[in-house]
């Protein structure tokens, strides 16, 4: 229904600038499964490039929506330990310009492991977005590898951390659950 085309590549904050569309980012620790829930959103396999090895993505990367024309936008991971400091650093602040003062964004998808309690570096993120005053979609992912009581442990807790009023999205990017959901609250976003 939706189709998704690489337009953009971002390795500094400078390459950033000279775009006009809407923007929806996706945000997550490393591994959680950004790039895979681009493929799945995309229905392709090989338009983002995922790895088992945390670290893949080390670029912010915008995905022209047809025919909707807005950008999806995949994000490094962040908490990645295996690389130096210099390069932690380097890749907060692209991440950081990215957020931060830019009024193309109408929301950022927070992606979080469904098998996992809440973790440090999440609950960072999320109240880092809200400080931005940017809208949350938070979405449970590789829900096909956890049970489904498990999910709702973790859902429960999710909501009355953050306070949510709409229910987390669940999604695999195996399984292709949750996909109709996400891009409906997605696509909401960039109309309102
Ligand atoms: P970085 O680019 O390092 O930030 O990672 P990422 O968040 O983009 O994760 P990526 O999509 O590369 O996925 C990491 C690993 O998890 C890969 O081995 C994927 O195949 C796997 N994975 C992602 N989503 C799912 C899912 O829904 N179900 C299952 N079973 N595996 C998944
Ligand atoms: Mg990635």
């Amino acid at each position: 229904m939706y189709k998704l085309i690489l337009e953009k590549t971002a390795y500094t904050p400078s390459q950033l600038s000279g775009l006009d569309l809407p923007q929806i980012a996706l945000a997550g620790r490393s591994n959680v499964g950004k790039s895979s829930l681009i493929n799945t959103l995309g229905g392709r396999k090989n338009l983002a490039k995922t790895s088992s090895t945390p670290g893949k993505t080390r670029s912010v990367n915008f995905y022209l929506v047809e025919p909707v024309k807005f950008h999806l936008v995949d994000l490094p991971g962040y908490g990645y330990a295996r690389c130096s400091m210099a390069e932690r650093e380097k890749w907060g602040l692209l991440i950081q310009k990215f957020l931060e003062d830019n009024s193309l964004l109408k929301a950022v998808v927070l992606l979080l492991d469904s098998r996992l309690e809440p973790q440090v570096l999440d609950l960072d993120l999320a109240q880092y977005v809200r400080t931005l005053n940017l809208d949350l979609i938070p979405v449970l992912t590789k829900a096909d590898k956890c049970k489904q009581k498990k999910i709702e442990h973790i859902r429960k807790t999710w909501t009355q951390i953050l306070g949510l009023t709409d229910p987390l999205v669940v999604f695999s990017s195996k399984t292709g659950l949750g996909k109709d959901q996400l891009w409906e609250r997605i696509i909401q976003k960039v109309a309102g």
